[in-house]
């Protein structure tokens, strides 16, 4: 193990390379066969355009339902190019010198903006799942298994898998093996508002996900995300138990990414977890050109308890339930200074209605918005605010909280005006 290695897999350090070995050939050829591939769906016309303006404006002419078949006829032809990069990476960079594995799983994340998503059917895919070799699928899913309490399309509000996005997780949380490297590798330019999200402050700590989703459960105060955006080419390595998401594609525009993992040694898993990612293929097959060759390390087999290795560090949930609630009165909701505390950054107030608003203090400004993100009613008191803004600890969305806007014109917040008096606080929402 190198000292990069070492810090990844210790400390959580994530770095962009943007040109090793053959990584600038491998970016084209993948842009090239996504434009084979869309026209030969959609026809010529559409590839001029991509050709003129990128296939960052390939939701302009390929459908969302589409994508499945873009997949399908490049991932065959691009895998064998990512799994031995990915090999050389392993070499190369992080100076595994002995056999490693490389996930058989792999993602062409195809990530339209969210409001195309949106207009999806059912059938369109969700940009976050990875398909394994059509070998593998029958395998893997005859050992899938399923917690009852694992709901994905009730935490994204029955909306098309098109328009999902990942929230807040560590990689062990949905079957991934411990110990893991991530690549994450931008296809064309990413932009914050649709790139990955880090949150650094976080590594080595504990948290618990929501069995609903499997994202972080509620309750936790998360610190500013930290967006990555990428030129096209340029790849981010990183350890996948660094608390990291997906931003909402707020960005009205296409972005594509391809993604691959390394695990060092045999891979393990977390028994907390009902699934597991058992299909990988040895570097040394890779090396000797066996693509087809593939490693299962079963899940009932391979358990290793995530606190053998790190002591991660215990983190406290935020209790909100002591709620002050505010009379109406005049078209005015009020309440007594004396039920709230003004030294507080955050405070969540109950209206007469029953609704919702927590109460921002910015150094002398205030502002007061509806308590929850309108994209999947995630409590805004756990996201970081600051500088007039919240951001939303689900999917990255950014608000003003003066105006209540963000980047999508279909998400905004209600907000309040605002009067105090000598004893009492009053609110009204603004039309
Ligand atoms: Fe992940």
């Amino acid at each position: 193990m190198n000292g990069l290695l070492q810090s990844i897999l210790e400390t959580g350090t994530y770095f962009v390379v943007s040109d090793f070995k053959g990584q600038r050939a491998i970016t084209a050829k993948l842009q090239e066969c996504v434009l084979n591939a869309t026209t030969e769906i959609v026809g010529s016309a559409a590839r001029a355009d991509l050709e003129r303006r990128g296939l960052q404006y390939l939701h302009a002419h390929l459908p969302p339902e589409a994508i499945t078949q873009v997949r399908d006829q490049v991932m065959p032809i691009m895998r064998p190019d990512l799994f031995r990069f990915t090999c050389e990476v392993g070499e190369g960079l992080l100076g595994l010198d002995r056999e490693f594995f490389v996930d058989d799983y792999t993602i062409l994340r195809i990530n339209y903006p969210y409001e195309v998503g949106l207009k999806a059917s059912d059938k369109a895919e969700n940009p976050g799942i990875g398909r394994t070799d059509p070998q593998t699928k029958k395998m893997a899913n005859s050992t899938q298994k399923r917690d009852e309490r694992y709901d994905p399309k009730s935490y994204h509000k029955h909306t098309p898998p098109a328009s999902w996005a990942h929230g807040p997780h560590k990689d062990t949380w949905t079957g991934h093996s411990r110990h893991g490297i991530n690549l994450w590798w931008a296809m064309n330019d990413v932009v914050e508002e649709n790139s990955m999200i880090f949150y650094p402050a976080t590594f080595g700590k504990a948290y618990q996900a929501d069995p609903r989703s499997l994202y972080l459960a509620a309750g936790y105060r998360l610190p500013k995300p930290n967006k990555m955006a990428l030129h096209a080419g340029e790849l981010l390595i990183f350890n996948p138990e660094l608390l990291h998401a997906t931003h909402l594609n707020t960005s009205g525009l296409t972005r594509m990414a391809l993604s691959s993992r390394i695990n060092p040694t045999e891979p393990k898993f977390d028994p907390a977890c009902f699934y597991a990612r058992e299909f990988w293929h040895s570097s040394e097959d890779i090396k000797q050109g066996k693509m087809e060759v593939i490693r299962q390390f079963k899940r009932e087999e391979n358990f290793e308890d995530p606190s053998i290795h790190h002591a991660e560090t215990p983190v406290a949930c935020v209790d909100y339930t002591a709620i002050p609630t505010a009379a109406a009165s005049d078209g005015w909701e009020s309440l007594s200074l004396e039920t709230l505390d003004l030294t507080l950054d955050r405070q969540l107030i109950e209206l007469s209605s029953g609704k919702q608003v927590i109460l921002f203090r910015d150094g002398e400004s205030w502002a007061a918005v509806q308590s929850t993100c309108p994209h999947l009613d995630t409590d805004l008191m756990d996201g970081y605010c600051g500088a007039g803004k919240v951001y939303c600890p689900a999917h990255g969305v950014v608000y003003n909280l003066a105006s209540g806007q963000s980047a999508s014109p279909l998400l905004r917040l209600q907000t309040y005006d605002l009067q105090f008096e000598p004893t009492t606080l009053r609110l009204r929402a603004r039309a």
